[in-house]
């Protein structure tokens, strides 16, 4: 359980099972017993800077000014032993085992708006194969779900206390049907054991959400352009359908790169949807197979495509070497590094 406090209540109200953590100066929490500091302060509404929750990108470090934390299955590549000698800690893994007081290493961006995050339990209403080992899976909630285009939910793996993180397809104003796209990866637990085996249309599935800081920019007045390698397709959809419904961007390029056709999907309905605006270019890429469309790596083909990214900006998303790629090109290209938005699907870190 989590509760919000306000300075003038802590330690009066003191719960069991759970820690006082200060992050700052003014955001006070309870957290409970095995309980993340990410976790907490989410649940009641107090921002940290976070991306994988799940200890692969360093994103939500911060330094434990006192007190005592576990950092879990924090893996060595994101926080080295010196860094836990320094008092660095994981947000996202660590645990309290005793009152702390914290403060955040990464920025904090006030220019979007942030939602609570909170459990949910959805129906499946679709589960279909859209493309080579690739799933959509739509589901409807049992509550509204706010979040911004771009963020994700983790689907909790039925029998474990195991969760993966799949993106938002949908856009928010769907507040109750969420549209994922999930791609097949052999021997993974979630996929191969569940989503492309037993999971089927009626399943009951936990979940909790949203999550991650890949945000369409608030005021965004250039034109962007959007990558997206595989199924890194997801939230780059939530993003074009919510600005192009409410024209939050002057112009967008959504490329998406597959190695042959079979890797393509929702080619008709973006097809259809860059005849509908102007102001949209749809331009799939495929790397192993020629065809009547653009050949090549997806960002080889947006460095042919524009001599000067100057004045743009950029979302990426999918595997991490293709995230890399393409924030290359686009340096290349003269796009301002503060303008490139990234979403890396990084795989879950081993357990310990
Ligand atoms: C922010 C974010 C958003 C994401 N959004 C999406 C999305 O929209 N769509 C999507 O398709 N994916 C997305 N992902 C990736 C997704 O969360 C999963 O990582 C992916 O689906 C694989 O999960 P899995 O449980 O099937 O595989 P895992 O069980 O995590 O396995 C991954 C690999 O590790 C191997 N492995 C696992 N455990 C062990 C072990 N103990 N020893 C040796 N090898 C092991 C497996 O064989 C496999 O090759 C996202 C990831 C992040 C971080
Ligand atoms: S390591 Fe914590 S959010 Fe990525």
């Amino acid at each position: 359980m989590t509760v919000a406090i306000t300075s003038d209540n802590l330690g009066e109200d003191i719960m069991p099972d759970t820690h006082r953590v200060t992050i700052g100066t003014d955001t006070k929490l309870h957290v409970a017993e095995g309980q993340s500091i990410l976790d907490a302060a989410l649940r009641a509404n107090a921002w940290m800077p976070h991306s994988c929750t799940q200890g692969t990108c360093g994103t939500c470090k911060l330094k434990v000014l006192r007190g005592e934390v576990d950092h879990g299955a924090s893996p060595e590549y994101t926080l080295t032993t010196a860094e836990r000698a320094d008092g660095l800690a994981l947000g996202c893994m660590a645990t309290p085992r005793s009152d702390l007081i914290v403060e955040t290493l990464g920025v904090v961006d006030d220019g979007v708006p942030h939602h609570p995050l909170r459990d949910y339990t959805a129906t499946v209403t679709e589960l279909a194969d859209i493309a080579a080992n690739t799933r959509r899976l739509v589901v409807e909630l049992d509550d509204d779900l706010t979040f911004n285009a771009g963020q994700y939910c983790e689907l909790l793996i039925p029998g474990t206390t195991v969760g993966r993180q799949y993106s938002m397809a949908s856009p928010p104003c769907d507040a109750r049907q969420l549209e994922f796209h999930v791609k097949l990866t052999p021997g993974g637990l979630a996929t191969d054991g569940w989503i492309f085996s037993s999971l089927k249309v009626g399943d009951a599935i936990s979940l909790r959400g949203p999550l991650g800081q890949f945000n369409l920019v608030h005021e965004q007045t250039e034109p962007a352009i959007l990558i997206g390698g595989g199924t890194g397709l997801a939230p780059l959809k939530s993003i074009v359908r919510h600005a192009l419904e409410h024209a939050l961007v002057p112009e967008l390029f959504l490329y998406h790169g597959g190695r042959r056709q079979e890797d393509l999907y929702d080619v008709e309905y973006f097809t259809e949807l860059s005849q509908q605006h102007n102001n949209f270019h749809y331009r799939p890429a495929l790397s192993e197979e020629a065809w009547e469309g653009a050949t090549g790596m997806v960002t080889d083909v947006v460095v042919a495509d524009f001599t000067s990214c100057k004045g743009m900006s950029a979302y990426l998303c999918g595997p991490p070497a293709m995230v890399e790629a393409a924030v290359k090109s686009l340096k290349r290209r003269r796009m301002a590094p503060r303008k490139i938005f990234r979403e890396e699907f990084t795989v879950a870190a081993k357990p310990l």
